[in-house]
């Protein structure tokens, strides 16, 4: 496994990291614990989760993921090895103060969250997305706070405009507060215009991690998807269904198919390894639902693209030309 530095930060992560989103909801806690005992066999030392998950699965709840991993932590005394990566913002109960960025809310967030991973720190603390509500001062301060007392390494951002992100910056420099060291965007070759627009400029002039989500946007870049057949039965076909079903991600859809085909491999590793030619980016996070997809996956680090497979992929799914269509 290679280890690769995570921005500008001290720390070293795995090429690929480790999502849980799929835990508590897709996976039940044995089959988590399963594919969280083979990522560390495989290398992986870096998991993302956040504390929402996952509200929005049937007998589920806000807090189920992070709970499962920290009975898995104890249990298995694996707190040493990891690089913990969590994320809080979004609404955690009825009340309507517990959610937020607001300074109130980022300390009852990261004692609830450290409780439930069963840990005394979270190694990068990332905002889930903006919150319109606080003044982003009031959070940055808030989050430096933590960062003092030790409870939290590097701070991150996610799902976040690169304008806020550079202005954050300038907040943080002349506060003299640690600012976000990491971005975690969607990104897959279905999804490349929100990144690579801006946020890739902000990226590389300021020296970010990137740990984009998605990577298989959700799923749909697996042979399971057609554009004759059936949805799969997956309760994430429908969502993809909305977003993904065009023409134009189609034919992304049969190129990836085709040069998986002509390689012999899946049609999740040429995804996976496309993400990895780009030199911006630090580590995909990659959802498996089993240990044969996390093994399925893992295996894209090994996978080498050459130069007109990389064309090929890099001109189907260009969004430049998407950009200008809807200027
Ligand atoms: N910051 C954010 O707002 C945000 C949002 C989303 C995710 N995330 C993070 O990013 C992680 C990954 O996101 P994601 O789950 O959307 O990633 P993804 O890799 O795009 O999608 C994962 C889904 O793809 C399918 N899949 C994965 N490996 C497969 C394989 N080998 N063969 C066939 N199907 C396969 C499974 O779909 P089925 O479940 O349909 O079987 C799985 O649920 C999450 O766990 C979370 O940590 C962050």
């Amino acid at each position: 496994m290679d280890y690769t530095r995570l921005g500008r930060t001290g720390i070293k992560i795995s090429k690929i990291v480790l999502g849980t989103m799929q835990m508590g909801w897709r996976v039940e806690e044995e089959e988590s614990f399963k594919v969280m005992d083979k990522a560390i066999e495989l290398g992986i030392n870096c998991f993302d989760t956040a504390d929402v998950y996952t509200y929005w699965a049937d007998n589920s709840y806000p807090g189920k993921t992070e709970e499962i991993i920290g009975r898995w932590i104890k249990d298995r005394e694996t707190r040493d090895d990891l690089i913990l990566a969590t994320k809080l913002r979004g609404a955690m109960s009825e009340d309507i103060n517990d959610r937020g960025l607001s300074r109130r809310h980022v300390h009852q967030a990261i004692q609830n969250s450290l409780k439930r991973l069963q840990t005394s720190w979270i190694d990068l603390y990332q905002i889930h997305s903006f919150d319109s509500d606080t003044p982003i001062e009031e959070t940055l301060h808030a989050l430096n706070l933590l960062v003092d007392k030790g409870l939290v390494n590097y701070i991150g951002a996610s799902n976040i405009h690169p304008w806020m992100l550079v202005e954050s910056f300038w907040i943080s420099k002349l506060n003299g507060y640690v600012r976000f060291e990491t971005v975690q965007p969607p990104y897959s070759i279905i999804r490349r215009m929100l990144v690579e627009h801006q946020m890739e400029h902000v990226i590389k002039k300021y020296g970010l991690g990137v740990i984009p989500y998605s990577p298989l946007a959700g799923g749909f870049l697996t042979d399971r998807y057609s554009s004759e057949g059936p949805l799969p039965d997956t309760p994430r076909s429908v969502g993809a269904q909305k977003r993904y079903f065009t023409e134009k991600r189609w034919k992304i859809h049969e190129t990836v198919k085709e040069i998986a085909q002509s390689k012999d491999v899946k049609m999740t590793q040429i995804a996976i390894a496309w993400i990895l030619t780009k030199e911006f980016i630090t580590a995909p996070i990659i959802g498996a639902n089993s240990v044969e997809q996390l093994e399925e996956n893992f295996v894209s680090i090994d996978i080498k693209l050459d130069e007109d497979e990389i064309k090929r992929l890099d001109e189907v799914s260009n969004w430049v030309d998407d950009y200008e269509a809807i200027r």
